[in-house]
């Protein structure tokens, strides 16, 4: 993204920082490398990272083991995500043993949980930099301190805010990210992110707008509008359904636009009247139910029944055509009992997804859930994860049928070569299609035809060039 005006002090600041970043490194052909976890929230912050990376004169290493800097950008959604960061933490000791001047560090949501990043600081003291998710701005600052050899702790609590003139430095292809809103506000008693990403805020449409224009002037033609809660967004009087009709109508050179993630306490008429009315925006929502039960649901703080959901998934259905709906489930919540489980197997059968993410709950500390009694074993949990994937396994293809002679155009990702090359690429409505085809594709939009399909993807012949 153009760098933008320097506006405020903590830019200067940042400025001279890359400056004197820029000198101390000069003629050393630094490398860094960045091991992002978790969502797409956290894909972008480190391409915030590589950004500002680039400006203080490093460049992408070839890979890990080549790298002058590492950067462990961390997710804390469940258990397993923390335990890995640790286990990989511990593997650098050995790089750093060959090239001395290795700088680590180690950001992201579980850094923001202050007690994980200190044991994580004392346990690793080979490890020069811990940060939190409110210290993007400031990283600069904090490497060049690195460079001094100081180790550098900075965790905030902050309830977050909005920065503007970070430089992007993005993952190429043909697909990107635009961040409209950080934070949520919706603590459901499960998680953790309303801890670690700060209150709900949302960008300025005409930044929106802008950054939208300057990746579809670079060459993308994908762009997906990101937030924990994009129905919620609210700026400058603009909801977010009239947000999408000003990227629509402001950016028309844009072929494909595309949200996540949806909260359906939030889901409104309007937003579905968009979804049906403007063309460029893809036929698909990601719409994580969580639990079938309605009591599950109230312990989960969501704040809809499971009527509530399918009525929803009804007016999706009737009014934006082949519209696709994914999902994200979570079996094993403190109290669910076989009959709320039950509840969740049969709400999947009747929704009919495309896809959907399963999760065995997770507590995480200093959340409601994590303190309610009736925690339910591991063992139960994963024979309800393993009965659910069974469930979505039989129902998600029979979900295909009805594409057997289905056309339509998809944009061509990459090729497949797990057997004979295959060219992939998704349909609007984020179904993925296999087609014979030229490698010189990759990036262009083709029409093609569906002939048969496996589990959740499609197989079919180009059409038309
Ligand atoms: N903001 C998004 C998703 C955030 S986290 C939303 O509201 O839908 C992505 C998914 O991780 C969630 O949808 C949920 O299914 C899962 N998840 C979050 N906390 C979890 C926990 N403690 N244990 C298991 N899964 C969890
Ligand atoms: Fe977590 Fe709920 Fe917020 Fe999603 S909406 S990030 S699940 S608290
Ligand atoms: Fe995302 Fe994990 Fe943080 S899911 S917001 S990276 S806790």
């Amino acid at each position: 993204m153009q760098d933008r005006i320097l506006s405020d002090n903590e830019s200067m600041e940042r400025q001279s920082a890359i400056e004197a970043v820029r000198k101390r490194i000069a003629g050393l052909e630094l490398g860094y490398h960045i091991e992002t976890y978790g969502c797409q929230m956290n894909e972008h912050d480190s391409e915030k990272l590589a950004g500002m990376l680039r400006e203080c004169g490093y460049h992408k290493a070839e890979s890990k083991d080549k790298a002058d800097l590492i950067l462990f950008n961390t997710c804390c959604v469940r258990e397993h995500a923390e335990k890995r960061t640790f286990g990989n933490v511990g593997f650098i000791k050995e790089l750093k043993q060959e090239n001395p001047r290795l700088i680590l560090g180690v950001c992201g949501c579980m850094m923001q949980q202050k007690e994980v990043a200190k044991k994580l600081f004392e346990r690793f003291p080979f490890v020069d930099m811990v940060f939190g998710t409110h210290e993007l701005k400031h990283f600069p600052q904090m490497l060049l301190k690195a460079l001094d050899d100081k180790r550098v702790f900075q965790v905030t609590e902050s309830d977050g805010e909005v920065i503007e003139d970070l430089p992007v430095e993005r993952i190429e292809g043909f697909s990107t990210f635009v961040n409209i809103m950080y934070g949520c506000n919706n603590f459901c008693t499960y998680c953790i992110v309303p801890y670690v990403r700060g209150r709900e805020r949302s960008r300025k449409p005409d930044d929106i707008i802008a950054e939208v224009k300057q990746v579809v002037s670079e060459g993308y033609k994908e762009v997906t509008l990101l937030g924990q809660n994009v129905n919620s967004y609210s700026s400058d009087g603009l909801d977010f359904h009239a947000l999408l009709r000003r990227v629509c109508a402001e950016v028309p050179e844009l072929r494909r636009l595309r949200f996540m993630t949806s909260h359906p306490k939030d889901l409104s008429d309007a937003l579905i009247d968009a979804m049906a009315e403007l063309d460029s925006l893809c036929k698909h929502i990601h719409l994580p139910v969580q639990a079938g039960s309605d009591r599950v649901l109230k312990a989960m703080n969501r704040k809809y029944t499971s009527e509530d959901y399918l009525t929803l998934v009804s007016k999706l259905r009737a009014k934006v055509p082949n519209v696709e709906i994914t999902t994200d489930i979570i079996v094993g919540f403190p109290g669910e009992t076989e009959e709320d489980f039950e509840a969740t197997c049969a709400l999947v059968k009747k929704v009919g997804y495309s896809n959907a993410y399963t999760f065995a709950y997770s507590p995480r500390g200093g959340t409601i859930a994590a303190k309610m009694e009736d925690q339910i074993p591991e063992d139960i949990k994963k024979r309800r994860l393993n009965k659910l994937n069974a469930v979505l396994a039989e129902t998600i293809p029979s979900n295909n049928e009805k594409y057997i002679g289905f056309e339509g155009e998809i944009l061509v990702e990459g090729v497949d070569h797990r057997g004979a090359p295959l060219l992939f690429g998704k349909l609007p409505n984020f179904k993925m299609v296999y087609v014979e085809g030229d490698e010189r594709l990759i990036g262009t939009f083709v029409q093609v035809k569906v002939e048969g399909y496996r589990f959740n993807s499609l197989f079919g012949h180009i059409i038309e060039r």
